[in-house]
């Protein structure tokens, strides 16, 4: 079969592999859609012994059930299927509370980060990691497995302190965060204000439900305070879906005292917190900062039920399989609009 792989850091490649057999509980998956998420370009650039290689990347998964290996019931061969990436030990105290995003015996990992994932035309994936997409078209289902469930994660974790009335910032319109802007427009009753960089972004984040769009950069700190108040007010929650040093400065700045601040992306930024006795803390007092990370099961269930019922939908740029590579290359150079999706 055909698969998109690491063979090296620094070097995807369209190559040829043996089609996997599903072991003892696992299915063998024929892929539909597979989003194509930044985090693959940080896989890629990361530095030799960090990633396995060759490993075939994609973690953004939809697609039919081909195969299902000895003892796995309840799933039939043609059923279509959303993967949750995660795979946690499913013994720890995180893990027994659903939590295998927080799992305490495996480090962070899943399909297509710590083994093979969904680029090619078939992956085998534990049965347990499979959801139904209930008559949901495949290329939709995928960008919900990441570029939905991460931000709706990271929104859930805020919820109580998106009150009518308050202010949300979403820094980063991309894969992630028009997913965002529409889950804070479905969820909650907010006034959103969307960062980016890039004027098609703002666009999108204003068809998406954002009500006010700023352009990243010097002046942006201002704007957002003429919207949400001078400190100690300001915005109840930051997401900044990028994280650089740039993002992260205007994030500590416009979040309210009692805010949270909350860091998706891996930008690799860095943030100053410790307050000092004098002057003004770099970030305010009786903020929570919060580094989520992609988010659970039962989650991924209650997005894939808002995409069922149209309330969450990605934009979406479709690609096939051997066009991969450059699909990544528009996604660095900034042309991609809401998500790449690799259709096998
Ligand atoms: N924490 C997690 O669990 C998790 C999960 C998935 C992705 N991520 C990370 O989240 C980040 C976003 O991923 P994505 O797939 O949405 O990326 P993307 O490339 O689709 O979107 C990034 C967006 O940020 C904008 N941007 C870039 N620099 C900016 C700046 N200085 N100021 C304002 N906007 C800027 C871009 O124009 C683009 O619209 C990546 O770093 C990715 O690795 C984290
Ligand atoms: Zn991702
Ligand atoms: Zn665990």
């Amino acid at each position: 079969m055909r698969a998109i792989q690491l063979t090296a850091p620094g070097t995807l490649e369209l190559v040829d592999v043996p089609t996997p057999k599903p072991g003892p509980g696992e299915i063998l998956l024929a892929t539909a859609a597979v989003g194509a998420c930044h985090s693959d370009l940080h896989i890629l650039d990361a530095p030799a012994g960090v990633f396995p290689t060759p490993m075939t990347i994609g973690h953004e998964i939809a697609g039919r059930v081909a195969q299902l290996g000895p003892g796995v019931t309840g799933w039939a061969e043609g059923d279509t299927a959303a993967v949750y990436g995660i795979i946690g030990c499913g013994r720890c105290r995180a893990c027994l509370r659903g939590l295998e995003n927080q799992c305490r015996t495996v480090p962070v990992g899943g399909v297509g980060i710590s083994r093979d994932g969904g680029l090619a035309d078939h992956v085998v994936v534990p049965a347990d990691r499979l959801l139904p997409l209930g008559g949901l078209d495949p290329v939709q289902a995928a960008p919900l497995t990441d570029a939905g469930l991460t931000p709706y994660h990271a929104i859930s974790l805020s919820r109580d302190a998106l009150r009518p009335g308050t202010h949300a910032v979403v820094i980063g319109v991309g894969g992630l965060g028009h997913m965002a802007v529409q889950i804070l427009a479905v969820t909650t009753a907010v006034t959103i204000i969307a960062v980016d960089t890039s004027d098609a972004a703002l666009r999108l984040a204003k068809r998406m439900g954002a009500h006010h769009t700023v352009q990243a950069g010097p002046a942006a700190v201002d704007q957002i305070r003429e919207l949400t108040g001078p400190a100690p007010d300001g915005a109840d929650v930051v997401l900044d879906f990028v994280c650089v040093d740039a993002t992260l400065d205007t994030a500590r700045q416009v979040v309210s005292t009692g805010g949270h601040l909350t860091m998706v992306g891996l930008g690799g930024g860095t943030l100053r917190i410790a307050a000092t006795v004098e002057g003004p803390p770099p970030v305010p007092m009786e903020t929570t900062a919060v580094i989520p990370f992609w988010g659970t099961r039962a989650e991924l269930t209650e997005v894939i039920a808002l995409g069922r019922q149209g309330l969450l939908r990605a934009e979406v740029q479709t690609f096939p399989l051997t066009e991969a590579v450059q699909a990544y290359q528009q996604l660095r150079d900034g042309k991609i609009h809401g998500r790449a999706v690799l259709v096998p």
